[in-house]
């Protein structure tokens, strides 16, 4: 029976190198076990070594730089264009090479099969077990395993030492370092379900309100004789009745693996929808004989999901426009180390804003991410890293299919991204047609798509004419930008439908309404930004949000939209450069915290009545400002402590702007109306001066070693938030400190310091205990300090 062992917790680190720097080193290219020195020996006293939890990113612990050209080593790619170089590119911290140590105790039990299984390691790790070189795994995004059964001891201590090396680089924005998501074990029987081998694949009969559920299960005995094994397949509806099941054999070679294909019909399916996203479970048992030598349980949803050249998209015949986000992965406080909770809070943040789909840039996202879309009804567009039929490629694609394939979440693949130098040659129409087969060998149900650009790197193109070749391959045409392109790939291509992979992208600072570029903030709407920016070039930006949403929203045919981004991440500071060292694109700050672009879209994509003052009201007496506003209702009109200062009509998939308001403290109040009948206002006070700290949490109660994601807020003395506030504030934390953040781009203390100034009023910590409760006590100078206590379960 697989049973999972986790092993995320105490290993032991040491950033730098040491002996064995490749598994050639000393006579490791001649010997199997030939690592009994350096960092792989069993001997090695590592006391020294700092223990650390996985999730673990070891780059964010280091110092931004501003060293230029470091591992400028290959070519600079276009995307970096704006920032010099791979070091701004990448964040202004440093990759390194770092070890890591874990030791664990397993019974001897010789019929088992034992699999390490790491989910993400940033990058080119070197696995050892009990001082054998057990495999290197390079890419940095794609989960892996080894079957170290040969390798254990017996009844004593196993170790394992893993050597990562974060300099080299896969992407253009912050990758961070390190093993970065889950460490397991799985302990299986010999005859068992291969990892990721079972497939649950629905297809929905709309007509008669019934699906045929087609199951793959593939079965490896590690037996050295041949076996009849009997695979029963159980299907639980979401109540966690039992539907259906079916019960059938195969044989299966000694040594060797087999494919157990069965069909279930399922009359009245719950079909998983946005609204309703009902989850089905794969009950799959392994016998031989009478005796159960595995079992597995794998989540599944029945939907039905159409693409149409000229309507768009369909699920389970609704047509559904996608309203989604690109993300990278990376978080205030653990940089690409992000847990379920830090994931939950943003996926549940812009689906408050009517966003419906996300795309997960440009790699596989932690499992995790997948599980959460899948329970909250949310579509993903689940994307390879690098568009290359070349072997490692191909392995990476092949385990994204494999491992994701049975979330209904996932509606699209997509097998590239920009590929400048390559999308529009001949190879890239085989290398598309060979990543495409491989995708629908695992996966026949779903659809591929490729994220497309009119520019080789140094042309732009204002239509697909160069490409179309290559990309009327692919079931959905993907579309970065080039809003120009897009009618006239429609008119050439008519079966085709497209889907817009990336669009607006639009620079922000919370909470700031002059750009500076001295401490790295943006104003997108300040009129003075071309004589501001150094480079008055970078600073002109057209990609306002409503340029391309209005675009894309009068399009139909278009299937849905994914915004860059969802939320800021470091790395590509763009378009002020350093200081900044993260990117300004987000719809959320990299805390997590809305920027008002937030309800720009929030009015076109929710159903909610929305108004919302895109400024603070703390600024000098006399100073003039132009204050804009979002909103969805027919008209607005704004008021400075109670002077109207006009009602204006709300145009659809815009914003409204009222210019040179003269500033008096007081209040700025917006008023909205519909059908000439006032329904909701919004409020905008002069803050006093900050008074106080407010903790506010996430959730009162997180999972043993869940992350508590605490809001932390310096308020006036009425308890509003003063939006110009930076004040500093140290954390006493009963339970682990995990990291703060502030979503200030250009603030370069560190993420793991539990002391953090605030940027426009706000910053976050986060902490996590295994057991009991997590009490945190905020201390500023000045105001009044804050507690709270958070409960684990
Ligand atoms: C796109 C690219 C993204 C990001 C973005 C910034 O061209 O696909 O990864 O670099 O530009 O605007």
């Amino acid at each position: 029976m697989s049973q999972k062992i986790n092993l995320n917790k105490g290993w032991k680190f040491y950033r730098g190198d040491l002996a064995p720097q490749n598994p050639a080193d000393r006579w490791g290219g001649a010997k199997a076990r030939a690592y009994s020195f350096g960092a792989v020996s069993k001997t090695l006293d590592d006391k020294a070594w700092r223990t650390v939890d996985v999730p673990h990113d070891f780059v964010l612990e280091g110092d931004y730089t501003q060293k230029r050209g470091t591992a400028d080593f290959v070519q600079d790619i276009p995307e970096m264009e704006s920032m010099d170089s791979r070091h701004f590119a990448g964040g202004s911290l440093e990759g390194d090479v770092a070890w890591y140590r874990q030791k664990f105790l397993l019974n001897d039990d010789s019929h088992k099969r034992v699999y390490l299984c790491f989910d993400g390691v940033y990058r080119d790790c070197t696995v050892y077990v009990n001082e054998y070189y057990i495999g290197n795994h390079v890419c940095g995004y794609t989960s892996f395993f080894f079957d170290i059964t040969d390798f254990l001891n017996k009844d004593t201590e196993n170790v394992i030492a893993v050597r990562v090396d974060s300099r080299g680089r896969e992407g253009w924005w912050y990758e961070g370092g390190g093993i970065y998501r889950d460490v397991y074990l799985e302990v299986a029987e010999n005859v068992h379900i291969e990892k990721w081998g079972a497939f649950a694949s629905p297809t929905v009969n709309l007509g008669t309100n019934s699906a045929d559920v087609n199951i793959k299960t593939e079965i490896v005995n590690k037996e050295l004789t041949r076996k009849f094994v009997t695979v029963r397949s159980e299907i639980a509806d979401p109540t966690g009745k039992i539907a259906a099941s079916v019960s059938g054999g195969i044989d299966v070679g000694e040594w060797d693996s087999g494919m157990c294909v069965q069909h279930i019909h399922i009359e009245n399916p719950v079909l998983w929808d946005l609204e309703n996203p009902a989850l089905y479970t794969l009950k799959t048992t392994v016998l031989l004989g009478d005796t159960v030598t595995d079992t597995s349980e794998t989540t599944f949803g029945i939907r039905d999901i159409r693409f149409d050249a000229d309507e768009g998209l369909f699920l389970n015949g609704k047509s559904t426009r996608l309203c989604g986000l690109c993300f990278h992965q990376d978080h205030a406080g653990v940089g690409i180390g992000m847990t379920y909770e830090l994931w939950e809070r943003r996926i549940k943040k812009i689906k408050e804003m009517g966003a419906n789909a996300i795309r997960s840039a440009h790699h596989p996202p932690t499992e995790a991410v997948l599980d959460i879309c899948d329970r909250l009804g949310v579509l993903v567009l689940d994307e390879t890293r690098r568009m290359s039929s070349a072997n490692d490629d191909i392995e990476a694609l092949r385990m994204m299919v494999k491992r994701d394939r049975n979330h209904p979440s996932v509606f699209l693949w997509g097998i590239g991204n920009e590929e400048v130098f390559s999308q529009d040659c001949f190879q890239a129409e085989r290398v598309t047609a060979t990543m495409m087969t491989e995708v629908k060998k695992l996966d026949p149900s779903r659809a591929v798509t490729s994220a497309v650009v009119c520019w080789n790197g140094e042309t732009r193109f204002d239509n697909a004419e160069k490409y179309v070749h290559v990309t009327k391959k692919l079931d959905v045409m993907g579309f970065n930008y080039c809003i120009s392109a897009w009618d006239d790939y429609h008119a050439r291509c008519p079966q085709q439908p497209i889907i817009i992979t990336e669009a607006s992208s639009n620079s922000s600072t919370r909470g700031c309404y002059s750009t500076d570029e001295k401490r790295g903030h943006y104003y997108i709407l300040d009129p003075d930004n071309a004589a501001k920016a150094k480079n008055p070039k970078k600073a002109v930006k057209k990609d306002m949000a409503e340029n391309e949403w209005k675009y894309f929203a009068e399009r139909p045919y278009l299937c849905g939209i994914f915004l860059w981004t969802g939320a800021d991440y470091r790395g590509e500071p763009t378009p002020t450069p350093y200081p900044a060292i993260s990117s300004q694109f987000g719809i959320l700050d990299y805390c997590g915290f809305e920027k008002d672009n937030f309800y720009y879209y929030k009015s076109w994509w929710s159903d909610e009545d929305v108004l919302h003052i895109a400024s603070h009201w703390n600024y000098h007496d006399g100073d003039t400002i132009n204050v804009h506003c979002y909103s969805n209702c027919d008209e607005v009109e704004l008021f400075v402590n109670g002077r109207s200062l006009g009602k204006k009509p709300m145009e659809k998939n815009r914003y409204l702007s009222w210019e040179n308001v003269t500033y008096e403290k007081g209040e700025i109040k917006a008023v909205g109306y519909r059908s000439g009948k006032e329904v909701m206002t919004d409020t905008v006070r002069t803050a006093g001066a900050p008074s106080a700290i407010d903790l506010k949490p996430y959730k009162d109660t997180v999972r043993k070693d869940g992350t508590a994601i605490i809001e932390v807020n310096v308020v006036d003395e009425n308890g509003a938030i003063v939006p110009t506030a930076d004040n500093e504030i140290s954390f006493e934390i009963e339970g682990e400190f995990v990291g703060v953040g502030n979503g200030d781009p250009g603030d370069h203390a560190s993420d793991k310091m539990p002391l953090r100034r605030a940027m426009a009023g706000k910053c976050m910590l986060l902490a996590k205990n295994t057991d009991g409760e997590i009490k945190v006590t905020a201390r500023s100078a000045m105001l009044k300090e804050a507690i709270c206590i958070i409960k684990t379960e």
